[in-house]
């Protein structure tokens, strides 16, 4: 695996200016971040060995490296799942290649449906703990210890240094950013109601196909992580309503102005913090 990094990265820094500080992972309908970041170098996942495109409509597939409020960032426009068929490996590659690169921190953002009830559609959660209810792991197999520890510690898997950061931001801008529990499942099916109410009884707040095996990756090659899930529709049986995919994604449009201007004075702040 490391060979695989090494040579994804590789690719990149031959078309790279300056090395990236703070790393983000776009989820489903947030791409259009990417209009706030500046100095843009757009290299597509064709283009970086072992990528490979993405299958899901909403994610774009590419790597743009640049800069946000003159901190030097590098933005995965669109990510792998693993129900997309990949494997556990292949799903992270994108955060081991980031960490590469030479981030310290990373911005993990996904579309969510809401489990806590005092959640509502278009809320945006800062993410403060995860369940990986996956029943996969990114780490197993042999360890390569180069790139990062055997046994991970996850106390900390969300920094609680950059989560203030997040909290600290939203309250400047009057944001309301709630705090939860994210609990990842495999997908591609939507929850059922009873699976919604066990969730809830596990203590997850939202849930949502993604984001645990990065958080898990990005932990184990010594990141800062932290996250921010967007609630593009409260959980199965809460509403009386079916989950529809272009639904969700319409929702994810109408949080992206508030999505963006906490995501643009966050990395400003997470930049300019030392090692
Ligand atoms: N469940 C799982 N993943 C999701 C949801 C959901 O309700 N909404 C957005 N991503």
């Amino acid at each position: 695996m490391s060979g695989k990094i090494q040579e994804a990265v590789k690719a990149i820094e031959a078309k790279m200016k300056n090395k990236p500080k703070v790393g983000i992972v776009l989820g489903s309908g947030l791409g259009d971040f990417v209009d706030a970041i500046e100095n843009k170098t757009v290299i597509s996942y064709d283009d970086i060995p072992h990528f490979g495109q993405t299958t899901v409509v909403g994610h774009s597939g590419q790597l743009i490296l640049g800069t946000v409020k003159g901190v030097e960032v590098a933005v995965m426009q669109g990510r792998f799942h693993f129900y997309e068929g990949r494997t556990m490996e292949e799903v992270v590659l994108p955060v081991r290649t980031l960490a590469g690169l030479g981030i310290e921190s990373i911005i993990l953002t996904n579309a969510a449906g809401g489990i806590n009830l005092s959640f509502t559609q278009g809320d945006l959660v800062c993410i403060e703990d995860q369940i990986n209810f996956m029943g996969q792991n990114p780490l197993i197999g042999p360890n390569d210890e180069s790139v990062g520890p055997r046994f991970p510690d996850m106390t900390y898997a969300y920094d609680p240094e950059l989560r203030a950061i997040l909290k600290d931001v939203a309250k400047n801008q009057g944001l309301d950013l709630k705090t939860g529990v994210y609990v990842g499942v495999l997908g591609p099916t939507y929850e059922t109601p009873a699976e919604i109410r066990m969730f809830r009884t596990l203590g997850a707040d939202m849930v949502g196909m993604s984001t645990v095996p990065e958080c898990i990756a990005a932990n184990h090659m010594g990141l800062k992580v932290c996250g921010i899930s967007c609630v593009t529709n409260m959980a199965a049986g809460i509403e009386a309503t079916k989950l529809m995919h272009e639904d969700i994604k319409e929702q994810a449009l109408k949080i992206m102005q508030k999505f963006t201007n906490l995501l643009v004075d966050s990395v400003a702040k997470i930049g300019q913090l030392s090692k």
